[in-house]
C-alpha cells in the first residue's frame, strides 16, 4: 500500500516531547512523516530526535538550501494528505489566523492544498485569552480543524483547558477528519463487550467477548460523522473520542440502557456478547463451599437486538451473529428471525479476543465476504455497506 504523506509541525510549547511519541504511532500506523520545526519547537526537543523517528529529513529554517529548487514551502506539502501541528502555541494559532509567513512552517501552511489540523498546547489564561479565542473562531470558520485542547494539569502547575490531546487521541482525530461522513449527524446506539450474569457477591458467568471488534464499529461510525453511544459490557478498552459511554453488567441492566437510548437512535447496532440466561437463585453473600453439589438454576435474558427490530418503528438494525459452524445457514437464519435489514456473521474461532477478525454480511441481496484484516478495517468496510444500506432503504419514496 502506497504510504500516506504528511507535514507534522512542531512549535516551541512543552508539549513537544509528546509530538515525539506522536511520529512514533504516526509512522507505525503507516504515515511518511515529514517534521518541519519553528525555531522555538527546536529548542524544546533537537531535530535529531525527529529525524531518527521519522526516516525523513527535518526542516527548521525557510532558507535551508537541500530542496533543489529551494522551495520546501512548497515541494513539502505537494502530494501530503494532510498539515497536522501538534503542539499549537497560540503564536502559531494567531500568525495563521492573520495570514502571516514568517517561516517556513506558516509559509508552508499559507502554500498548502490539503486540510490543516492543530493541537492547540498552552497556558490556560493563554487559551482563554480574548484575543486567542477570536483566532481559534477565525481559523475553525476557515475549514482548520482544532483537535482540543484537553483539559487538567499543565506544566506550569495550573489545572484548566490547554494542555495538548494526547497522541493516540490526535493520530484518531486525523485519521478521522480525513475520512468520508455518510453518517454525518445520524445519531448511533451501539452495544459491545460481554455481560456478567452474578451468581453471589464476588462470582459470576461471562464470556471471552474483548469489547474490541464493537469498539471498534463504534470508533468507525464516529469516524463516520455519527454521534455514538455505546452501552458497554465490562472491558477495560478505552473509550474512542467524543462517544458517550454506558457501562453496565447483566443483560437486563444492557436491556434497560438501551430501552432508555434506542429512542433517540437512527441506528443500532449490536456486537455485544449477550448472556442467554441469568441466574434465577443469585446469592447476595458469597456462597460458602460444603460437600454437598450445587445447582444453579438458569433462565433465559430477554433478547435485546430482537426486541428494538421488532418494535414498531425501529430504527435501522445491525446484528452480529458468531458462530462456530455452519456460519452462513445459521446467520441467515438468525437474521431473518430477528428481522434485521444487515446482519455481521463471523466464526467464532477466528473472532473472540483477536485482533483481527474475518466477517460475511448478510442483507436482503445476498452475502458480502469482507476481507480479513484488522477489526478497525473490517469495521470501517462494515460501516460503510450499513451506511450505504441505510441511505438506500430510508430514502424518502
Ligand atoms: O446470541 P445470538 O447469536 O442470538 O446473537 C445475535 C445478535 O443478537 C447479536 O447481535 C447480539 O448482540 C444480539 N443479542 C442480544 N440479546 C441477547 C442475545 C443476543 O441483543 N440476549
Amino acid at each position: 500500500m502506497k504510504q500516506k504523506r504528511i507535514v507534522l509541525g512542531v512549535t516551541g510549547g512543552v508539549a513537544a516531547y509528546k509530538a515525539a511519541e506522536l511520529t512514533r504511532l504516526l509512522v507505525k500506523a503507516g504515515w511518511d512523516v515529514h517534521v518541519v520545526m519553528t525555531e522555538a519547537g527546536s529548542r524544546f526537543v533537537l531535530p535529531v530526535t525527529f529525524q531518527a523517528l521519522s526516516g525523513n529529513p527535518v526542516y527548521t529554517d525557510q532558507w535551508d538550501a537541500r530542496p533543489d529548487n529551494n522551495m520546501a514551502h512548497i515541494n513539502l506539502t505537494r502530494g501530503a494528505a494532510a498539515v497536522l501541528v501538534a503542539p499549537a502555541t497560540a503564536d502559531l494559532i494567531a500568525k495563521v489566523a492573520h495570514g502571516l509567513c514568517d517561516d517556513l512552517l506558516t509559509t508552508l501552511i499559507a502554500a498548502r492544498d490539503c486540510p490543516l489540523l492543530l493541537a492547540p498546547a498552552m497556558n490556560r489564561q493563554m487559551w482563554d485569552n480574548a484575543p486567542n479565542q477570536r483566532n481559534v473562531a477565525q481559523l475553525k470558520a476557515d475549514g482548520v480543524a482544532i483537535l482540543g485542547p484537553g483539559s487538567g494539569e499543565q506544566a506550569c502547575g495550573e489545572v484548566g483547558d490547554g494542555r495538548m490531546l494526547e497522541p493516540e487521541d490526535i493520530l484518531m482525530r486525523l485519521e478521522a477528519a480525513l475520512r468520508p461522513k455518510p453518517l454525518a449527524g445520524k445519531r448511533v446506539l451501539l452495544t459491545a463487550g460481554p455481560t456478567f450474569e452474578r451468581i453471589d457477591a464476588v462470582r459470576g458467568i461471562t464470556n471471552s467477548s474483548s469489547g474490541k471488534m464493537g469498539f471498534a464499529v463504534a470508533r468507525a461510525a464516529w469516524e463516520a460523522g455519527a454521534e455514538v453511544v455505546i452501552v458497554a459490557g465490562e472491558t477495560p478498552l478505552a473509550t474512542p473520542p467524543d462517544c458517550r459511554r454506558i457501562d453496565v453488567q447483566s443483560a437486563q441492566q444492557m436491556l434497560a440502557a438501551v430501552e432508555l437510548e434506542v429512542p433517540h437512535a437512527d441506528i443500532f447496532i449490536s456486537v455485544a456478547a449477550v448472556a442467554d440466561y441469568y441466574v434465577l437463585n443469585q446469592s447476595e453473600h458469597k456462597i460458602k463451599k460444603d460437600a454437598h453439589i450445587l445447582t444453579l438454576e438458569l433462565a433465559p435474558n430477554p433478547d435485546i437486538l430482537a426486541s428494538v427490530a421488532c418494535a414498531p418503528k425501529p430504527p435501522f438494525c445491525v446484528g452480529f451473529a458468531a458462530e462456530s459452524e455452519n456460519l452462513l445457514e445459521y446467520a441467515d437464519a438468525k437474521r431473518r428471525r430477528k428481522q434485521l435489514p444487515l446482519l455481521a456473521a463471523n466464526l467464532v474461532q477466528q473472532a473472540m479476543g483477536a485482533d483481527d477478525n474475518e466477517v460475511i454480511l448478510l442483507d436482503d441481496a445476498g452475502t458480502h465476504r469482507l476481507p480479513r484484516g484488522p477489526k478497525l478495517d473490517v469495521a470501517r468496510q462494515l460501516v460503510a455497506h450499513l451506511a450505504a444500506l441505510y441511505t438506500h432503504t430510508r430514502k424518502p419514496a
